[in-house]
């Protein structure tokens, strides 16, 4: 299983001309998650070797995938990427939260599913600083149980 899943994950990769995609291990679940999430995989990450936030250069595309396993199904599943900070958390404008664009649909629970994020970083868009991004994914009409993790980039 593992191979296959590695496979596959290097498919969808190679598919989203990716090259350089390190395996990240340093994303958190959030604590009131509903689902598992795991073989992650950010291009570009050299900085994952080192266990250090991602730098993402403006005017450039990267990818985001892993996959994950919802304890609940979702026929209308959303999605959005935010900024977290200590007082709220910012959405990315830009992110088109149909979840079906990125996973197949419908989300099945207690199922294992992949995930794929193809990202463009505009320029001149956002502060050059460190973000914690929050990962979210729900369906329409519930959005009591979410599948949601957090991991560290920097844009440069
Ligand atoms: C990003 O990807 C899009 C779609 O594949 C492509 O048209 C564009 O040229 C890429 N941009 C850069 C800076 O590589």
């Amino acid at each position: 299983m593992a191979v296959f899943v590695i496979t596959l994950i290097a498919l969808m990769l190679a598919a989203s001309t990716a090259v350089n995609a390190e395996r990240v291990y340093s994303y958190r679940m959030c604590p009131n998650t509903d689902c598992e999430v795991y073989d992650m995989f950010i291009d570009p990450c050299p900085e994952a070797q080192y266990n250090r936030a991602c730098a993402w250069p403006e005017n450039s595309n990267t990818s985001v995938a892993f996959i994950y396993k919802p304890e609940f199904g979702a026929h209308f599943p959303r999605t959005q990427l935010y900024a977290e900070t200590f007082l709220t958390d910012f959405p990315f404008l830009g992110i088109n939260t149909n979840a079906c664009l990125y996973t197949s649909c419908p989300v099945v629970k207690d199922t294992q599913q992949y995930w794929l994020f193809d990202l463009f970083v505009p320029p001149k868009k956002y502060v050059k600083t460190h973000y914690t991004i929050k990962f979210m994914l729900w369906d329409i009409f519930n959005n009591h149980q979410q599948c949601c993790f957090t991991f560290d980039v920097k844009i440069v």
